[in-house]
């Protein structure tokens, strides 16, 4: 056989690398071929899933063997092997056959299953000793207006034999840091991820095989508050799952080379103490004492006679489910631009960007010298640390100083939002280098990269990027320093696209599509905020955060936006029922088509210019845009029927969009294709999910042109119309005002904030401006990705990187830039199912090159931009003569062809319009 020109690559099991302890029973395996070959397709695979390695290597897959399936997909298979137990280890290649005939079988890799029954688990968990913290003034006694003091937790072992292999498991109530023999067993912080604890908790499964020695062994384990039992939300108590106790559990299992299995349990045998941490807490920040470390204490042979025995707590009733997700950590640490001293001990740190983390502290000073930090987002006119934006989360830590050499310490479970340090209590000499910027979040794959011939542009796409990164974090958050960092489901519906561009998400939100699911009350409302948190009557009257249109209806367009990106199919085919149950209760409460009812908390297009922020009130405008949603809910259904092979719900809720449609046109439209409200968003809504006659488009698209332009050509959307705004008016011909708009750099618009410095997207329009300043500190933060939703444009639109309307997955997608006044260039790079798709174009005078890259085993259907009757060439050749390429057509202004795998080179002559 001759050898292939292609590898096989990137295999993934369920979204993720390697991943251990699922407990998905049927987990999904993907892969890509790797090739730069024009036309490299696959016509065949064969998946082997052994038990072993060295089955594996054998080719024996015991587990399973697919035997040679002719297809081309390589994107999410389900296994369909021997059903998996808890703890299956499943060792795992496929064979690839390309068009050629030719076969490239991949590098082995493996996922391991978790514990998938309640009778895996012979651990039990356990809390602090109450008493531990009364004989101990210095512990601060958890209270409602007080975080808890973390406890610390051992327990030695003997292994009297040799390792072949061993697992952890660790679940907390709680957030829990676990070390083995003195080290961290792992990078990932912040441990288990935020879900509606009620309902599930997650546990993490981690390959200790290494860590775990013949002879005396000892596990660590740090335990502290987080969403558990922390503040949460806005700062009015903790505790928002009622019980003030963490607790944690921890099942090692260790495998001897002779066939003994050793488990060691977290029980009453664990002894514990409180250690140096005397509060921590996400809002309020971590206190830390390193004269109470107590050194060897996760080691053996440390003695803890003094430490009491740890309490056993009822386990909880909740379900006990593996993370499938990537796993919150530091993503990079960012050293200060600048130091600038306010007074004596008292210095500025600017890290020269927004970032969601914590401090790196390195530094060295005298025993007991204390040094408070103190984070902020912005500075005040005088230089010093502007932190009212914050509300009440203090967001200080502190660490009082052992005074041994130099001392390293980062804050274990407290996040803040911030670009500015303030350091207080060391000298210069000593604040010099002390400071470094620990960037922490979901650690989402990289996706996509975007750059152009404008500065300002890309620090805005890089402004999205930062945001997404500082406020994805285990669940999509509004923002990350004040007191709120909660699961919006607004913000997150209207970013998704972008974010799917940037990151791959894909893991992130199948995890947070079940908080939303398990947020969605019996009558079926989904949620404003999931994990949905205890309501809260006392924050400005919000008592019932479920609803409201354009937030509830996320958990249409998550499931909705994961088909259409990742041909992820499973999800909508799990959250069918839910989905139904929404759009019946919508039916229900709204029996004329018009949904002015039961609207929650009803923000609107939130955040628009005149600046709306009201809520619970109603208007015309927030109806249609509500009726709008509703329309555009049932024809997604409509549509996810249909590839679900439910034909009576396909019916139906074409049905159903086709009766708000009516109701829509007949409440708002008018003859003359005007609206009855008259906002740009009331446009982009009608325009963009297709609820205008189709006489009556153009007409309307006119209008909404009059009201860009009688604001001064500026934008008055608000977190709703802003990701509508760019695409739709690039879909109904007017990409060039999409491009001025884009480009405004006058109040509002999205480079103001950038002109002034901006490093992540602001929460409003006018969070700073230089005629009023900050805005009012009830509501401003600088770091709240919705007005950044732009980012899914500069993709789909200025690099062309677009999804194929009828095909999911981007096995099939287009390709159609948009170029534009303003831009002599623009690229971007896209990390699709099948791999790296990329468009890279150049304007010089009239002539438009560009360069395209098809990933394997798929294509693409381009456009290419030209104006007039001049040859468009690939390759120095005429599209017709360049291999690759078929079905030429010509629509007006553009050149059209489909292309096969591989990269593609054109030239064409391009004028931009004149108006
Ligand atoms: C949040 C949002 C959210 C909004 C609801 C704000 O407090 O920060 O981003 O979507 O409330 O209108």
């Amino acid at each position: 056989m001759k050898s292939p020109s292609f590898r096989v690559g990137r295999l993934r099991c369920d979204y993720l690398d390697q991943p251990l302890g699922l407990d998905e029973r049927v987990p999904r395996l993907s892969w890509q071929m790797e090739s730069k070959r024009r036309g490299a397709r696959q016509t065949a695979y064969r998946i082997l899933v052994a038990s072993s390695p060295e089955l594996l290597a054998q080719g024996q897959g015991d587990r399973w063997d697919s035997g040679l399936v002719e297809s081309d997909q390589s994107n999410q298979i389900d296994y369909a092997g021997r059903p998996l137990d808890s703890r299956a280890l499943c060792y795992w290649q496929v064979s690839v056959t390309d068009e050629l005939g030719s076969v490239a079988v991949s590098a082995p890799t493996r996922w391991t299953m978790g514990l998938l029954n309640r009778s895996d688990w012979t651990a039990e968990w356990i809390a602090a000793d109450p008493a531990a913290l009364e004989r101990d003034a210095w512990a601060k006694v958890p209270t409602l207006k007080q975080p808890g003091t973390p406890g610390w937790f051992r327990k030695e072992f003997t292994v009297d034999g040799e390792v072949r292999q061993a697992t952890l498991y660790v679940s907390a109530r709680g957030l829990v840091e676990v070390s083995l023999g003195g080290q961290r067993i792992s990078p990932d912080a912040l441990v288990p991820e935020w879900t509606d604890y009620h309902r599930r908790i997650h546990y993490r499964t981690y390959d200790v095989s290494e860590r775990v020695q013949t002879g005396a062994n000892a596990i660590g384990a740090v335990l502290g508050d987080g969403w558990w039992s922390g503040f949460v939300g806005w700062q009015e108590t903790r505790g928002r799952y009622g019980d003030l106790t963490n607790s944690l559990m921890v099942q090692l299992e260790v495998e001897l080379t002779d066939g003994r299995l050793l488990t060691i349990g977290s029980d009453r045998s664990w002894r514990m103490d409180i250690g140096p941490i005397q509060t921590s807490d996400f809002m309020r920040g971590e206190a830390y004492d390193a004269r109470r470390e107590q050194a060897g204490w996760n080691r053996p042979g440390f003695d803890d006679r003094h430490w009491l025995p740890a309490r056993v707590v009822a386990a909880p009733k909740a379900l006990l489910v593996a993370q499938r997700s990537a796993a919150v950590g530091v993503e990079s640490m960012l050293e200060p631009v600048s130091m600038t001293k306010l007074g004596p001990k008292q210095f500025i740190f600017d890290l020269g960007q927004n970032i969601t983390g914590w401090v790196h502290l390195q530094a060295k000073a005298k025993a007991g010298t204390t040094v408070t930090i103190r984070h902020g987002e912005r500075l005040n006119p005088d230089g010093t640390l502007y932190t009212s934006n914050l509300r009440t989360a203090t967001s200080t830590d502190t660490y009082v100083f052992k005074g041994e050499g130099t001392e390293v310490w980062e804050p274990r479970f407290t996040f803040h939002g911030f670009q500015y340090v303030e350091l207080v209590g060391l000298t210069e000499a000593a604040a010099g280098g002390a400071v470094l910027g620990c960037a922490a979040g979901s650690i989402c794959p990289p996706a996509g990269t975007f750059n152009c011939s404008h500065a300002g542009v890309n620090r805005l796409w890089l402004n999205g990027l930062w945001s997404q990164r500082d406020n994805f974090l285990s669940v999509p958050t509004d923002c990350p320093q004040r007191d709120e960092r909660l699961g919006w489901t607004g913000d997150a519906q209207v970013f998704l696209r972008t974010a799917t561009y940037n990151r791959d998400v894909a893991g992130f939100f199948t995890k947070w599509m079940i908080d939303v699911e398990d947020a969605q009350t019996p009558a079926g409302i989904f949620p404003d905020v999931a994990p949905r948190v205890k309501e809260d009557k006392n924050f400005m009257g919000l008592d019932d955060l479920g609803g409201a249109a354009g937030w509830a209806d996320a958990g249409i367009i998550v499931p909705w936006t994961l088909w259409r990106v990742y041909g992820d199919r499973r999800m909508m085919a799990r959250h069918w029922p839910a989905m139904t149950k929404w759009l019946n209760y919508l039916e229900r409460t709204n029996p004329d088509g018009i949904r002015r009812r039961k609207l929650g908390n009803n923000y609107g297009d939130w955040l628009c210019i005149p600046t709306d922020t009201t809520f619970r009130t109603h208007s015309p405008m927030k109806c249609l845009l509500a009726t709008a949603y509703w329309a555009d809910d049932a024809a997604k259904m409509e549509r996810m029927a249909r590839e679900l092979g439910k034909k009576a719900d396909e019916r139906r809720f074409r049905a159903m969009f086709l009766r708000v449609r009516r109701a829509f046109q007949k409440t708002y439209v008018l003859d003359n294709g005007r609206l009855s409200v008259e906002t740009q968003t009331a446009y982009l809504l009608a325009l963009g999910m297709n609820l205008l006659p189709e006489a009556l488009r153009s007409a309307a698209a006119e209008r909404l042109v009059e009201l860009i332009r009688d604001a001064g050509w500026h934008l008055s959307t608000g977190f709703i119309g802003v990701s509508q705004l760019n695409p739709i008016l690039t879909q109904v011909g007017r990409a060039d005002l999409a491009y001025r708009l884009l480009l405004e750099d006058t109040y509002p618009s999205w480079l103001y904030p950038v002109k002034h410095g901006a490093t992540t997207i602001w929460e409003r329009w006018d969070g700073w401006t230089a005629k009023d300043g900050f805005y009012d500190v009830w509501m401003n933060s600088f770091n709240h990705y919705s007005l950044g939703s732009v980012g899914e444009w500069l993709f789909r639109h200025v690099a062309g990187i677009e999804l194929d309307p009828d095909a999911p997955g981007f096995n099939r997608f287009v390709l159609k830039p948009y170029p534009g006044k303003g831009l002599s260039r623009a690229q971007a790079t896209f990390q699709s199912s099948q791999g790296e798709i990329s468009s890279s174009w150049r304007l010089s005078g009239d002539t438009f090159s560009w360069e395209v890259v098809v990933p394997p085993n798929s294509s693409a259907l381009i456009s290419i931009p030209t104006t007039g009757k001049a040859p468009v060439t690939e390759g120095g050749r005429p599209l017709r003569r360049s291999p690759g390429l078929r079905s030429f057509g010509r629509e007006e202004g553009w050149a059209v062809c489909r292309a096969g795998p591989g990269t593609y080179k054109f030239r064409s002559t391009w004028k931009h319009p004149v108006r």
